[in-house]
């Protein structure tokens, strides 16, 4: 992709069932099919973000495994999308290391399936990054999605994606919502000069 997107799947602080705010566990399915994306589609780092010391063992365990000799001679594929995975332990320390990276502060943008309000599609994003000149920080939420905390510290939210059904019905994994975000942003990236 020709604009530089970093994605964020955050752990904490999530919302639960009841609007209250809580940390999630980490998946395999998650880390890995998110990867994948991110791989297929040019995003620069895919920051898996959760501050439970357990889970970063987890994490490291299973990032640390496709690196090995044997089990990257027999998924160099995985090996490789897993090679763009970085884990830390807040939003707060994504922004602080891609600010390394780039030399400046990206812009926060947030997603979710029930956004009142937002600051509008993939292209505006885009443009927005352009005449900032600031990278992406695209995050994503588990469990029942972000929490306020970190919606307030967003500089762009994202329209969510409403998709077909009849009653209006939008609640997608993380995985397919990742998926389609990053095939709207290429296409997107594609058709801007
Ligand atoms: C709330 S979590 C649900 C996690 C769930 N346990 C799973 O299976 O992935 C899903 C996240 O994907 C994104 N998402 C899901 N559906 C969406 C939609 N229709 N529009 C925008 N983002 C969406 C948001 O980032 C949201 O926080």
């Amino acid at each position: 992709m020709k604009d530089n997107i970093y994605l964020g799947l955050v752990h904490a602080p999530i919302c639960n069932k009841k609007g209250e705010v809580v940390t999630t566990s980490v998946t395999n399915l998650d880390i890995h099919d998110i990867a994948r994306s991110c791989r297929t589609f040019g995003v620069s780092k895919y920051f898996i973000v959760t501050p439970l010391q357990a889970q970063h063992e987890l994490v490291n365990r299973i990032l640390g495994h496709w690196e090995e000799d044997k089990a990257a001679a027999y998924n160099p594929d995985r090996q490789d999308a897993l090679a763009i995975a970085r884990l830390v332990n807040s939003v707060e320390e994504g922004v602080k290391k891609i600010t390394e990276i780039e030399g400046i502060e990206p812009i926060i943008a947030v997603t979710g399936a029930n956004f009142k309000e937002n600051s509008g599609v993939e292209s505006d994003l885009l443009n927005k990054a352009r005449l900032d000149k600031r990278p992406v920080f695209l995050l994503f939420g588990t469990g029942w999605g972000l929490h306020a905390h970190v919606l307030d510290q967003a500089h762009f939210s994202l329209e969510p994606i409403f998709g077909a059904s009849e009653d209006g019905y939008n609640h997608l994994s993380v995985r397919s919502a990742v998926a389609i975000y990053l095939d709207r942003l290429a296409r997107a990236s594609e058709t801007k000069k």
